[in-house]
């Protein structure tokens, strides 16, 4: 640890004192090992953060620690160790379940990631309900996770998926969803933030549309939960899912969350040990939820690292969070819009997290490929959203994200370099 991690790390039993004092990046940056290293000769400057985020030493400390000290298998053991690592691995479900503010422990399902929490709900409650001639309703802002799994169900059973449009700042057009919203909808999937265009949803009122006709409500919070409060029974959805790799914690991990009476209705995911309470040739009785969609051998250093990482933002407060994030994206939108040739995709009034842009004549590829040569890492491609580029006529965009630790020397590095690639290709 350098002596400035050593100095300034974020305290554990610190929040209020450093409330006070406002947000201190510099102070968090030095909790993250891996952003203080040069690439290409300049310092790295991570804004990639929708693809992955960074992880806080007390992250790393935690997983180590786990391994060092208290591996062993869970729930079935009454050794010493068996009952360390259950403890961790249950009471990482209930630091998930605060930070969600789920009404149940219950309701908090590990799963590896989002991408798999929506596959679980389509296999399984998804499957269970849907007939020939139902609908699947989507948005076409949707990452690939995010129809691909509803697209299998509906192929399955001869169903339909429906897909409700978006303007051209890249907002659902609400009286569209509404209109197809029918008796047949079997369930929507909405995103809460787009990865590809920055957009927040206005869950509230689609789930109060989609309720009004008794359909269900699966949220995809894979880039929500790290930068905006989520309040699952505020909000009343059905579902939510999110990645523990993208909120500072593991890869490997995710959080499906389901409504108490809907997961004890909803068969099995995958069958195996621990998701059952008895076993005969003749018949299996499951066990309860939420061991009943847990099979197997868990990633048990998963939820431990997820849950120092659920830690770590409540200790900064995940509206500050918010807020430094919706500043650095206030600045960095004026700035990289006023470059000539740029062209923001995402005008959404409501944005966080993600600025995808396009450069007249420069392919988005190449714009990455140069600003990696200055040290800065951003992604470009479809960004596993090719029907939102098809949507606005581009191949792919090239997209900055943020996270907490980012600063607004950042953003003008960004700009330094998105000027240098006009030179180049000037
Ligand atoms: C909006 C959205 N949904 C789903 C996913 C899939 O997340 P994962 O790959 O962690 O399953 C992503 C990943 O980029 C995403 O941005």
């Amino acid at each position: 640890m350098t002596a400035l991690a050593k100095n300034f790390s974020v305290s554990p039993d610190a929040p209020s004192e450093r409330n006070r004092r406002g947000y201190d990046v510099e102070r968090i940056r030095a909790d993250f090992p891996i952003l203080h290293q040069k690439v290409h000769g300049h310092p790295l400057v991570y804004l990639d953060n929708a693809a992955t985020s960074q992880k806080p030493r007390q992250v790393i400390d935690a997983i180590v620690r786990y391994y060092e000290r208290d591996n062993a298998n869970i729930h079935r053991g009454v050794h010493y160790l068996s009952e360390k690592a259950t403890e961790g691995y249950e009471g990482a479900r209930k630091t998930v379940q605060e930070f969600i503010n789920a009404g149940d422990c219950r309701e908090i399902i590990f799963v590896r990631s989002t991408t798999e929490a929506i596959n679980l709900v389509a296999q399984t409650y998804v499957r269970q309900n849907l007939r020939a001639g139902d609908e699947v309703l989507i948005t076409a802002m949707e990452h690939h996770s995010d129809i691909v799994p509803w697209q299998m169900i509906c192929q399955e059973k001869n169903a339909k998926l429906q897909v409700a449009p978006i303007n051209e700042d890249g907002e659902l057009i609400l009286e569209e969803f509404e209109r197809l919203l029918n008796p047949r909808t079997k369930i929507v999937a909405v995103a809460h933030l787009s990865n590809a265009l920055g957009t927040i949803n206005p869950l509230r009122q689609i789930i109060d549309l989609a309720h009004a006709k008794n359909v269900p409500v699966m949220v995809d919070g894979a880039q929500a939960a790290p930068r905006l409060p989520v309040d699952v029974r505020e909000l009343d959805c059905d579902f939510y899912a999110f990645s523990g790799h993208k909120i500072y914690g593991p890869t490997g991990i995710g959080v499906l969350y389901g409504k108490l009476p809907l997961l004890e209705a909803m068969p099995p995911y995958q069958g195996g040990g621990d998701m059952i309470s008895s076993v005969a040739f003749e018949r299996t009785v499951y066990n309860k939820v939420p061991h009943k969609f847990e099979a197997g051998t868990p990633d048990i250093s998963g939820p431990i690292g997820l849950r120092a990482a659920l830690e770590y933002i409540n200790r900064l407060g995940i509206e500050n969070i918010e807020r430094h994030e919706h500043d650095l994206l206030e600045y960095a939108t004026k700035r990289v819009s006023a470059l000539p040739g740029i062209k923001l995709i995402g005008t959404a009034k409501q944005k966080a997290g993600v600025l995808s842009f396009v450069m007249d004549g420069v392919h988005p590829h190449d714009v990455g490929t140069i600003l990696d040569q200055q040290g800065i890492a951003i992604r470009t491609g479809h960004h596993c959203a090719q029907p939102v580029m098809q949507r606005f006529g581009v191949p792919a965009t090239a997209r900055a994200s943020f996270g907490l630790y980012n600063t607004k020397e950042e953003i003008d590095a960004l700009v330094s370099g998105i000027k240098k690639v006009q030179e180049v290709f000037g």
